[in-house]
């Protein structure tokens, strides 16, 4: 039955060719729970994360001196552990037309916020944006559901829709982001980590001020090294097991069964407006469907899963230029996964859309013509589409 549905779907769209071939129904579980089919070692893993992640640390651990929340759950709770949240990072950087500066040597492009009480006994109450930052924004925490699939799609499935000069005409020209090091990223809204272990080592420094057994040295006050009385706690300060038990957490949380309603009149108005998505040309950039690559651990091994996004860059226009990442200009962004939208309150990185109906109409550059061709569907049509999408 699935596979007919996506077969019919993938007429004449080469970006959706991959979700054709697949054969298994896509891995869901209720928001918050771990994958299907987890041994009873991962599901232990995925508890001992689950306290990790829930962790309210302390000074004497670790935390700080620069933090911007004391637990990861603060950003992503929405509307259980590991969801979105409505808590923003502030970003920074310096971009001269060609390069991305991240300002290391000036704090780095997160500006953290808060300090210790220590800290603050010593006259250190938050990070200032960097003077030389030519770019700035606000950064909204996103939902990690199904994280540990998109980390388990191969390389090659997602330079497969890069499509950088516009081959094929459709005014969509994706390309993959990149690492600091130059490695291809999928992680991060500049799509600029490579892997969910990298993200989240980066995620307990950057956001918590955690060092790690990787990086056991503080990160600067805006470019002044920490003076050691206000960071007494040895380093580093997270061991290999607790980053791994953490990142397991997150690997094995499923992706959120849809919400489909009992009533079947909504459940027509919902499949239409599926059939709208594909046809005005969202699923150029959001593409419905992806399958995992060989994985050594069976709940990730060549499954499908349904992100509604492609994982690469599209320039959004000049209304969406702010920070810079090291593979993407301020206007690139990644596309964002619509999987468990309906956990989503405000849209955009910077939650600057309060309804689907206005995030549809302010994407802007390479999503004009299909933003354009949403704004002249009859007002049922775009319903439709909006019902849909609130199912996801
Ligand atoms: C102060 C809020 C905040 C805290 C605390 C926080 N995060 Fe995040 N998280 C964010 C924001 C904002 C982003 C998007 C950042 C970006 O695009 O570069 C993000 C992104 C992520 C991503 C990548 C999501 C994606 O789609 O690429 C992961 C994984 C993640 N966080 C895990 C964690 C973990 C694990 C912790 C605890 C160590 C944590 N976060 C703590 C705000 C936060
Ligand atoms: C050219 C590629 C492209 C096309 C075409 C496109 N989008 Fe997007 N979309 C994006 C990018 C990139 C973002 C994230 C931008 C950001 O983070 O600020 C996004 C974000 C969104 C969001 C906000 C999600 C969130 O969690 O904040 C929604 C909803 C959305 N798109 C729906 C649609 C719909 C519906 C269509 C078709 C009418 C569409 N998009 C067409 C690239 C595209």
């Amino acid at each position: 039955m699935r596979k007919s549905i996506m077969c019919l779907a993938t007429l004449g769209a080469m970006t959706l060719h991959l979700a054709c071939g697949s054969t298994s129904d896509p891995v869901a579980g209720e928001p918050g729970a771990p994958l299907p089919g987890l041994t009873d070692a991962q599901l232990a893993r995925f508890a001992e994360g689950h306290a990790m992640f829930n962790k309210q640390f302390t000074q004497e651990e670790g935390l700080g001196p620069l933090l911007n929340e004391a637990r990861c759950s603060s950003c992503h709770d929405l509307p259980t552990s590991g969801g979105s949240g409505v808590e923003f990072v502030f970003k920074a950087t310096h971009f001269d037309g060609e390069t991305c500066d991240l300002l290391v040597r000036e704090g780095g492009d997160n500006v953290q916020q808060r300090a210790t009480e220590l800290a603050r006994e010593h006259g250190f109450f938050r990070e200032e944006y960097p003077p030389s930052s030519t770019g700035r924004t606000k950064v909204s925490g996103p939902s990690l559901y199904g994280l540990g699939l998109v980390d388990a799609i191969a390389e090659e499935t997602l330079l497969a829709l890069e499509d950088p000069d516009d081959a094929d005409g459709n005014g969509i020209s994706g390309r993959a982001g990149r690492t600091v090091d130059g490695r291809v990223g999928r992680f991060g809204r500049k799509a600029d980590v490579a892997t969910l272990f990298e993200f989240i080592e980066g995620a307990l420094r950057a956001e918590m001020g955690l060092t790690t057994y990787l990086h056991p040295v503080e990160e600067t006050i805006n470019g002044v090294p920490v003076p050691p009385e206000i960071d007494p706690a040895p380093d580093p300060e997270i061991d290999e097991r607790a980053l791994g038990a953490l990142t397991d957490y997150v690997r094995f949380l499923a992706p959120p069964v849809r919400a489909i309603p009992d009533d079947p009149a909504v459940r027509d108005t919902m499949e239409r407006g599926e059939s709208v998505f594909r046809e005005i040309g969202c699923a150029g950039c959001h593409v419905p469907s992806m399958e995992t690559g060989p994985n050594d651990i069976a709940a990730l091994d060549r499954k499908t899963i349904d992100l509604y996004s492609d994982f690469l860059l599209h320039d959004l226009g000049p209304a969406f230029a702010d920070v810079c990442g090291p593979g993407a200009t301020p206007s690139e962004y990644r596309t964002a996964s619509l999987m468990s939208l309906r956990s989503r309150i405000e849209y955009f990185h910077d939650d600057r859309a309060g309804t689907l109906r206005s995030a549809i109409l302010t994407h802007g550059g390479e999503a004009m013509a299909v933003r354009d061709n949403f704004a002249r569907l009859s007002a049922s049509a775009q319903l439709d589409l909006i019902r849909f999408l609130s199912s996801l």
